[in-house]
């Protein structure tokens, strides 16, 4: 990860390889850019007279300083107009402009907080200019994320070039202590979201159930959070049916990773945050198509969401009760794996007539919500890759939210709104409870051919197991992995993590 710091400067006074400074789409050069614009005897007029950069948001334009200020190179990153300059656009600049900087080969940068972008909306609001110095040092500390565990270095070549330092400069001195506290916030933000991002990456006969488990019991101890670790006989004493009857075909034996962090009274009830952790999803003996099956070990993304979301929630000490449950298995199809037809009992006492086994993931949730109900939680998350079929609906753009409470879902739309990992509702209208109905048990895990609606048909099959109190169910299939984007690198995201640490913020005050 960058190391980050901040630095007091006049804007022409830093020294640096690559000074990156934000810039608005304005006809008239004004403050910090018209300064620099003086310096470099025009150079930035003459770009935007030219056409050749207009501050168009996530655009960019690297000017040599030739000795005219401190500072080697001067990265011009466009943030579009000033007065709707987001956290959610100075996020995105700022990870274009970092990944534009180590293709340059720079390996330390500087950000200059330039006013006019920042100030225009936030003026003498500290708050605003908090979140929109922590959304720069998020959005490079996001984009420069690699995952080289398993790559040699290059003979011939050595390692890839990379940014190692950021420097943030505030435009006056009195905005120190809040840029100083953005900084601290987004480092342990970005560390947190990272660690998903790698437990995501790693391959599926390195992340087993039994590694996640060793992943969270060592990152709690880090953070002074609790953790257990139920196996095989526990869960047998439990009668978690669905979660053992997803584990049988596999050599692997499941877990379920239980994590209590208490920020505030405990006799507060807690959120309860479920992530669906299996290791590595073929389909069991209802087998998926070889093609990208690769990417299936990305199916333990909720898990990893929800581990960062509890390492980031203890080192930022948010002052609420949250427990983390994590079912984990891998779905393999095995010799003695669940067949189409088998019927499971749940731990609820619940059965369940499982009729395709690569719908596992709601079988393993089953009995996670059913566990999460002896916190007696006043609210229920779970996120999970659930189904293919919100890629159809909502592509790689938003995660699919459905639940019970109105008004946890808009809880959930202003996190996402700030942080920009979208989420989208889809209904959970009671024509759909007997979708899930089987002619022989209580539920069936997949609804009849034609009945439509594959993400919606997952949560109307958790709803029976999720309690009265609310719950909101987020179908992270297309969001947790993908192609990249302007913080994120190509494969996991680490989607989830910032929703969550938000949404939690948010409830705490
Ligand atoms: N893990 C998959 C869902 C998935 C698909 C995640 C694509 C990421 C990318 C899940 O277990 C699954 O296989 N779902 C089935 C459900 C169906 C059998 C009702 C699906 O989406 O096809
Ligand atoms: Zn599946
Ligand atoms: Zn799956």
């Amino acid at each position: 990860m960058i190391k980050i710091n901040q630095k007091f400067d006049k804007p022409l006074g830093h020294k640096t390889e690559c000074l990156i400074l934000p810039c608005a789409d304005e006809k008239k050069l004004r403050g910090t850019v018209q300064t620099m614009d003086a310096a470099l005897n025009g150079a930035i007029t003459a770009a935007f007279e030219k056409k050749r950069f207009t501050g168009e948001r996530n655009q960019t334009l690297l000017l040599n300083s030739t000795g005219l200020m401190k500072a080697d190179n001067l990265l011009l990153v466009g943030v579009g107009k000033a007065k709707e300059v987001t956290p959610e656009k100075i996020r995105q600049a700022s990870g274009i402009a970092a990944k534009v900087a180590e293709k340059s080969n720079f390996k330390s940068i500087a950000v200059f907080l330039n006013e006019c972008c920042f100030d225009q909306i936030v003026k003498g609001k500290g708050k605003l200019y908090g979140e929109l110095s922590e959304a720069v040092a998020e959005g490079a500390g996001l984009a420069l994320y690699h995952f080289d565990a398993y790559k040699s270095a290059d003979e011939k070549d050595g390692p890839p070039s990379r940014v190692t330092h950021l420097a943030l400069i505030p435009a006056a001195k009195t905005r120190q202590t809040v840029v100083g506290k953005s900084i601290a916030r987004a480092e342990k933000i970005i560390s947190a979201v990272h660690s998903a991002r790698d437990l995501i990456s790693h391959p599926s006969n390195t992340v087993t159930p039994t590694f996640l488990a060793a992943h969270a019991k060592k990152m709690a101890r880090k953070n002074k959070i609790t953790c257990k670790v139920l196996g095989k006989v526990e869960m047998e004493k439990l009668g978690m049916g669905a979660l053992l009857g997803v584990s049988r075909g596999s050599h692997e034996p499941p877990a379920l990773i239980v994590l209590e962090y208490y920020g505030t009274s405990k006799k507060k009830s807690p959120t309860v945050i479920i992530g669906k952790g299996i290791t590595f999803d073929t389909g069991g003996i209802s087998l998926k198509p070889s093609a990208n099956m690769d990417e299936m070990k990305m199916d333990m993304s909720g898990a990893a969401a929800t581990l960062a979301t509890l390492q980031a929630v203890s080192s930022l000490r948010i002052p609420a009760n949250i427990i983390g449950i994590v079912p984990a298995a891998e779905n393999m199809p095995g010799g003695s794996a669940i067949k189409p037809g088998d019927i499971l009992q749940s731990m609820s006492g619940k059965t369940i007539e499982v009729l395709n086994t690569d719908a596992e993931g709601r079988l393993v949730l089953a009995d996670a919500l059913t566990y999460a109900q002896r916190y007696k939680p006043k609210e229920v998350i779970d996120l999970a890759t659930l189904t293919g079929a919100v890629i159809a609906a909502l592509g790689h753009q938003a995660a699919a939210v459905i639940g019970n409470n109105a008004s946890m879902i808009a809880r959930l739309r202003e996190a996402s709104d700030a942080t920009g990992e979208r989420v989208w509702e889809l209904p959970l209208w009671e024509e759909f409870d007997k979708a899930v109905k089987s002619d022989i048990a209580d539920f069936k895990n997949i609804a009849a051919p034609g009945v439509g609606a594959g993400t919606i048909m997952g949560a109307a099959f958790l709803k029976p197991f999720a309690g009265d109190q609310p719950w909101t169910h987020i179908d992270i299939a297309g969001t947790a992995w993908g192609e990249e984007k302007p913080y994120t690198t190509k494969g996991a995201s680490g989607y989830g993590v910032r929703l969550l640490v938000r949404y939690l913020e948010q409830r705490g005050r």
